[in-house]
């Protein structure tokens, strides 16, 4: 089993991730810390354990960054997520509160206690990752593997023309991140855009007439209805963030290729990740994935 920590900014793509990474028997998540992004960190950290309660899990929880490392930070997505980020869907506080240690210590120490075992899957903006690199750059050598779900490579962005909404919201902390050494695979919109959760599965989840299913049910209707805004006619919503956490459990749901990857810092392309055939080619691109059959698997874990 892999001691996995997963960096979320929760968010309804993020709210499935955790299901579906909790009730994989692959990967044991043993923390999960939480960044700006989907809203703001006290909104993401309390999605985190409001999820988590609805999952009947009680897996600890770091709370991370607030704002990104030098940009000014971007208006929050609340016609994408809600305006609690969980698609309206909070009714109450959680019981559970935060650990009192915070995410970038929490991933530092957790790295180096166990060198050469922790993967760390980021599905949110990358600062508490990069934070933790120049508080401690010695984690670069002792990570396992580093899968995020960010950037827009072979394709078009999904915040603006060029960039992905992770990657914008915080793209000096993915240069960073990038550039470091860390082993870094690349789950961008290039496949995430390939996953398609259709709108009729979620009769299915109302059907089974349970509290936790009818939850992700309206929170994932939320976020279809989202989508059919942008995309008039798609019928579902892509599984970003969920992919993520299938490639760390399978690896074989896509096709990689080695890059050189880097992040345009300013202009009209800020948060554009480029693919760069000089430099160290180091940075693990999924550019082709077997959608059916990750959302059989995803659809058979997630509650
Ligand atoms: C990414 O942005 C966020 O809104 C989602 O949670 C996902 O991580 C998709 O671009
Ligand atoms: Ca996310």
């Amino acid at each position: 089993m892999k001691p996995v920590i997963l960096d979320v900014d929760t968010g309804i793509d993020d709210a499935l991730a955790i299901a579906y990474a909790l009730n994989s028997p692959e990967i044991k998540i043993i923390g999960l810390t939480t960044c700006f992004g989907n809203g703001p960190v006290e909104y993401t950290t309390r999605n985190t354990l409001v999820v988590l309660e609805q999952l009947g899990k009680s897996v600890p929880v770091y709370s991370g960054a607030d704002k990104p490392l030098s940009r000014p930070p971007k208006k929050f997505p609340t016609h994408v997520h809600g305006e609690d980020g969980l698609g309206n869907r909070v009714e109450k506080p959680p019981v559970r509160e935060a650990e009192s240690e915070g995410a970038v210590d929490y991933i530092i120490n957790q790295v180096k206690q166990r060198p050469h075992e922790i993967t760390i899957i980021a599905v949110g903006p990358l600062t508490n990752l990069a934070l933790a690199v120049q508080k401690e750059p010695e984690i670069v050598s002792l990570v396992k593997e580093v899968v995020i779900m960010g950037g827009a490579v072979f394709v078009g962005g999904n915040t603006t023309p060029y960039s992905e909404a992770n990657i914008f919201a915080d793209p000096h902390a993915a240069e960073c991140v990038f550039s470091s050494g860390l082993p870094v695979t690349i789950v961008g919109l290039d496949v995430t855009m390939k996953t398609l959760l259709p709108n009729a599965i979620l009769a299915d989840w109302r059907a089974a007439g349970r509290e936790v299913s009818d939850f992700f049910a309206d929170i994932t209707s939320f976020y279809i209805q989202a989508y059919e805004t942008f995309h008039p006619g798609i019928g579902g919503c892509a599984l970003h963030d969920p992919l993520a956490v299938g490639v760390v459990i399978d690896p074989s749901f896509v096709k990689k290729e080695t890059w050189n990857v880097k992040v345009v810092l300013e202009g009209e392309e800020m948060g554009r990740t480029v693919a760069l055939s000089e430099g160290e080619q180091k940075i693990q691109i999924c550019t082709q994935v077997e959608a059916d059959r990750f959302l059989n698997h995803f659809l058979d874990r997630l509650f």
